[in-house]
């Protein structure tokens, strides 16, 4: 037996709860930006994934007009920072609702360091930034998408095995539903089946 929910039916706010405890983990990217003139913002969103590879893009989505969406549409970039488990209510405190041009960096207290391709900084104390170039925006309702083409990646060196990100060094946080968060359990391990090894493909 499943239980059935309609969109419709159940309302804008019930169905939202739903859709993002269903959801999940989603990966939360901290992304700071700035605005025309100069304060810096940072903020969570894990409504945030990869979009394309060639050219390199990834999309984050603003629900209802806030500063982030506002300074990317002034200034046309924005880093993401990779969220981790050691800064895990610093994330949470930069999702403070504050007044339009309180910058969270200083609000909340948080080390920055310059970026190397675009103006917004990057968190200082994340293993990882990308920085991207907005490529173009669409409009859901009051849900704006953001895709940003990446321009460049910095990986903290600590976070790197054999020059390769490790999942386990990087210990990103992830959201779940309600006020639940989540952290990297068990790794498993698989390597992905070419349809020449599948049995009985070769007969
Ligand atoms: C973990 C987490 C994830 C969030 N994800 C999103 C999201 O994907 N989209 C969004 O609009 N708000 C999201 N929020 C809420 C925003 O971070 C919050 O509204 C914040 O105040 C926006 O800041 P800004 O006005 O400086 O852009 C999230 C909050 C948290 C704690």
């Amino acid at each position: 037996m499943r239980v059935d929910f309609d969109p419709e039916a159940l309302g804008r706010n019930a169905f939202y709860k739903l859709l993002t405890s269903v959801v999940v983990p989603r990966p939360i990217a901290w992304v700071s930006t700035v605005s025309a003139d100069g304060t810096a913002n940072l903020a969570p969103h894990s409504f945030f994934t990869v979009s394309s590879v060639q050219p390199p893009i990834v999309q984050f989505s603003s629900v209802g007009r806030k500063d982030s969406l506002r300074n990317v549409e002034e200034t046309g970039e924005f880093v993401v920072n990779l969220a981790p488990e050691h800064l895990f209510e610093q994330i949470n405190a930069t999702a403070t609702d504050f007044p339009r041009g309180t910058g969270e960096f200083d609000a909340v207290g948080i080390a920055r360091e310059p970026s190397l391709r675009v103006k917004p900084p990057r968190v200082a104390d994340s293993p990882v930034a990308l920085e991207c170039v907005v490529h173009s925006t669409v409009g859901f309702g009051d849900s704006t998408v953001v895709f940003g083409r990446v321009v460049h990646v910095a990986v903290s060196e600590a976070v790197l095995d054999d020059g390769h990100p490790e999942v386990r060094r990087l210990r990103p946080l992830a959201r779940l539903g309600k006020d639940e968060w989540g952290t990297v359990g068990e790794v498993r391990e698989i390597k992905r089946i070419r349809f020449a090894d599948w049995p009985g493909s070769g007969e």
